[in-house]
């Protein structure tokens, strides 16, 4: 895969219509994180289950095609997942979710946007 597959329809499609984009009106933890590069932030709301699992996720916050769409195919896929299991997520699973190989360390510091807010919010 190359570079040009940062813009493929799936990707574009999460890129314009971000799942889980808004506000919860109940949640047990909320993190705001910014990429220092472009000023763009992520805020995360996260409500937990009885088992310690994020039963609901929500995110406010702008940014380019590759964090909307990273934060929105990242955070589909943490539902049900644990404490544990986030804090054990990487870069590559981030890349692995979108589909992508490889990022420019520019690119890739928008597509981690919201795996650190994910992260920094769950340690805080
Ligand atoms: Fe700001 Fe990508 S340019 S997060």
């Amino acid at each position: 895969m190359s570079i040009s597959d940062i813009y493929r329809e799936e990707i574009l499609d999460h890129a314009k219509n971000p799942r889980n984009q808004g506000k919860l009106s109940e949640f047990d933890f909320e993190y705001k994180e910014n990429n220092p590069v472009c000023g763009d932030t992520i805020t995360l709301q996260i409500k937990l289950d009885e088992q310690k699992q994020i039963k609901e996720i929500a995110f406010t916050g702008g940014g380019c095609t590759v964090s909307q769409a990273a934060a929105s195919m990242l955070f589909e896929s943490v539902k049900g997942k644990t404490m544990k299991e986030i804090e054990k997520l990487s870069s590559q699973d981030v890349l692995d979710i979108m589909g992508i190989e490889t990022l420019t360390p520019s690119r890739m510091k928008c597509a981690l946007l919201s795996l650190e807010a994910l992260k920094k919010g769950i340690i805080k």
